[in-house]
């Protein structure tokens, strides 16, 4: 682990230019479960049924029953170790962007300001039928059955992307471009099987980026487009680059 670790820090050093991929894995040790897997939140709820926006418009009481679970694991999680070294990844110079598909707007608390939200961010409320916005607070979760367009009394919902709604336009364009631009790409924690998203990384291999990879256990991407595999927490791995690299992690 040591020597890949190295060898991590020695591409991430000579070529600058490093973009992170990052998904649920990396916000497990900030307390908030991932998708997939033993206490994954699709074990618990049908994402068709919770998750899918024909669904959310039918009954937005029974989705916002699992949003609200969700804000208030979110609205209370701190970054993890994992998360503060990306963001002294970013200050220092050795990383252009995060494209992140989580929605815990974790990167940013973390120092991150370059942050692409390729599935949107629980810290908004949307209208989707006039777009008005608001922040998700605390107070908004004590509305019941669910809080409404203050405009047009429509249900609101969290910013984030459901099953069934467009990647925004703005995100996928700006995540194209880094991950063409990029000469190491980062993937950590994510399982790799949510489309578009997953063609991110895929790009980046095209295009000629080194492929690193964290996780704690293998993905479709290990044995396709990675070419150094880091198997174990992202928040005990990213610390040992930084080490490596001479950085503290905060
Ligand atoms: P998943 O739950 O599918 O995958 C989480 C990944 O993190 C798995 O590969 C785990 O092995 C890995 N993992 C868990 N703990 C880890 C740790 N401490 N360190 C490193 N890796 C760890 O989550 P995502 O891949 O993010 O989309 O899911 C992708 C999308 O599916 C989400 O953005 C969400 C979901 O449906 C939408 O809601 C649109």
């Amino acid at each position: 682990m040591e020597t890949r670790c190295r060898e991590v820090a020695r591409l991430i050093r000579e070529h600058g230019n490093g973009v992170a991929f990052t998904g649920a894995g990396i916000s497990v040790e900030s307390g908030i479960p991932a998708f997939r897997g033993g206490q994954g939140l699709w074990e618990k709820y049908d994402p068709m049924e919770y998750a899918e926006i024909r669904a959310f418009l039918r009954s937005p009481d029974k989705v916002w029953f699992m949003l609200r679970e969700m804000g208030d694991v979110i609205l209370r999680a701190e970054p993890s170790p994992a998360h503060k070294a990306l963001g002294i990844l970013e200050k220092v110079g050795l990383l252009n962007a995060v494209i992140t598909q989580n929605v815990d707007g974790l990167h940013q608390i973390a120092g991150n300001v370059n942050v692409i939200e390729y599935h949107g961010s629980h810290r908004r409320l949307v209208c989707l039928n006039c777009s008005y916005t608001s922040a998700f607070t605390e107070e908004s979760m004590g509305v019941l059955p669910y809080p409404v367009c203050p405009r047009c009394r429509e249900a609101l919902k969290p910013d984030v992307v459901f099953f069934g709604e467009q990647i925004p336009p703005s995100a996928s364009s700006r995540a194209v471009l880094e991950a063409a631009a990029c000469k190491v790409m980062i993937i950590i924690g994510t399982s790799g099987v949510v489309y578009p998203a997953a063609d991110v990384p895929i790009l980046a291999s095209k295009r000629g980026a080194a492929i690193v990879e964290i996780n704690v256990s293998p993905t479709p991407f290990t044995s396709s487009i990675t070419n150094v595999f880091l198997e174990g927490s992202a928040s005990t791995i990213l610390p040992r680059i930084l080490d490596e690299l001479g950085l503290a992690c905060g």
